[in-house]
């Protein structure tokens, strides 16, 4: 498999070093932000759209990323893409609206997280010993990036891994640490795990370690890095932290981590001014809401979108030009762009590509999803008699 690198910056970027003037002066720090995956798990969304370009709350998904990372110090930012690679530079740019520099890395083939994370490394410009913050494109967190950094520096490991304790650690990796928070085992997707702390996807890399790992080829940071790291030696640091967490990769979470924005359980500065952000809905340019319709939950409203009078729409997304129908019932689902929700139609955790048609008389539950284009005539499919 070729690990053929191609590095480019943003439209507008001269050459290394260019960052714009507002951003002189800073200390550099550098960050890898992996957005390479497919999304499977987020289908249909992720047919069109990158999982890290969903809209989310007003903005692209990773413009929150962007701002986290700027407020942690992060001045140049290196996207290893691969799935959709082209939809980022026309997306971001060099950066320089999010107040830091952006360049892009394209694998020719997805190289799995550790495999992107050293092809990554060739946007890179700074020594062996510098810290580089490594971001999972598709976390929300509310946890502190420069404490992190700073228990990396101060203990001098290898990598410093952000952990989280979560109720069900078995759909993640399990990482147990000592007493000092050294990290004593790395064990990925384990039915039997020993702790309730996971990997929360936020690593902090001696650039050095990165340069260590094979080049142009498949790896995963889960299943060999960190346990080789590990079993050789190394020092490898675990960060618990216990504000906010989720991994947006499933429609549930998606739902979740969108409402939780508006509703103002995790503040993130890329949120939109002005939107009613806390709030019960957010509210994007041209949607109509008719007084008649009941919206909560951290609705988003897409911009164009329209919900008419007696839908009611809680928990939900509606990206731009989505139509809710007279009467319909909406919840905790997203509904894609310019898709059409007929009267009365009940909708409950599903997920609707963009252009979808659904007629009245359709009642769709249970992680349904509709793929983009489809159209349900009237009364196709329901979960009750009660038509
Ligand atoms: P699913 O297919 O639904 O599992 O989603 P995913 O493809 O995003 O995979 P996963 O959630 O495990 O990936 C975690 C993070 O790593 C995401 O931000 C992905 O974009 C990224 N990622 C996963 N595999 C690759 C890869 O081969 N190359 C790059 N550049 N990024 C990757």
């Amino acid at each position: 498999m070729s690990g053929e690198t191609a590095v480019h910056q943003g439209p507008g970027i001269q050459g290394p070093g260019s960052a714009g003037a507002g951003r002189a002066g800073r200390e550099p720090l550098e960050a890898i932000l992996l957005v390479g995956g497919q999304g499977t798990r987020l289908r249909p969304l992720t047919i069109g759209t990158p999982k890290p370009l969903l809209p989310t709350a007003g903005v692209p998904f990773l413009a929150h990323q962007f701002a986290k990372a700027a407020a942690a110090g992060v001045t140049h930012a290196v996207l290893a893409t691969a799935y959709r690679a082209d939809m980022f530079a026309e997306c971001f740019g060099d950066g320089s609206a999010l107040g830091l520099e952006i360049s892009y890395v394209q694998e020719d083939e997805p190289l799995g997280t550790a495999g992107a994370i050293r092809n990554a490394a060739a946007g890179l410009r700074g020594g062996p010993d510098s810290a580089v913050v490594v971001l999972n494109g598709d976390v929300l967190s509310g946890h502190d990036i420069a404490a992190q950094l700073d228990l990396h520096r101060k203990s001098d490991a290898a990598v410093t891994l952000h952990l989280v304790e979560v109720p069900d650690p078995s759909r993640f990796g399990c990482v147990p640490t000592d007493s000092d928070g050294r990290v004593t085992a790395f064990l990925e997707k384990t039915p039997d795990p020993v702790t309730n702390r996971i990997n929360a996807g936020c690593y902090v890399f001696r650039r050095s370690v990165i340069d260590e790992i094979p080049p142009g080829r498949v790896i995963s940071v889960e299943r060999e890095t960190f346990p080789g790291l590990i079993a050789a030696g190394a020092l490898v640091m675990g960060y618990p932290d216990s504000s906010y967490w989720l991994d947006v990769g499933t429609p549930e979470a998606f739902v979740q981590g969108s409402c939780d924005l508006v509703l103002g359980r995790l503040a993130s500065p890329a949120v939109p001014p002005g939107r009613g952000v806390p709030g019960e809905l957010m509210m994007l340019d041209g949607c109509q809401v008719d007084p008649a319709a009941r919206v909560h939950g951290g609705t988003v409203v897409g911009a164009g979108a329209t919900i008419a009078a007696g839908a009611h729409v809680i928990g939900s997304v509606l990206f731009d030009g989505a139509s809710i129908g007279a009467g319909a019932w909406v919840s905790g689902s997203v509904i894609g762009r310019g898709t059409q929700v007929g009267e009365g139609v009940v909708l409950d955790a599903v997920v609707l590509g963009d252009a979808v048609r659904i007629a009245p008389g359709n009642e769709l539950r249970a992680g349904a999803r509709v793929w983009p284009g489809e159209e349900l005539g009237p009364t196709c499919v329901r979960f009750s008699t009660d038509v």
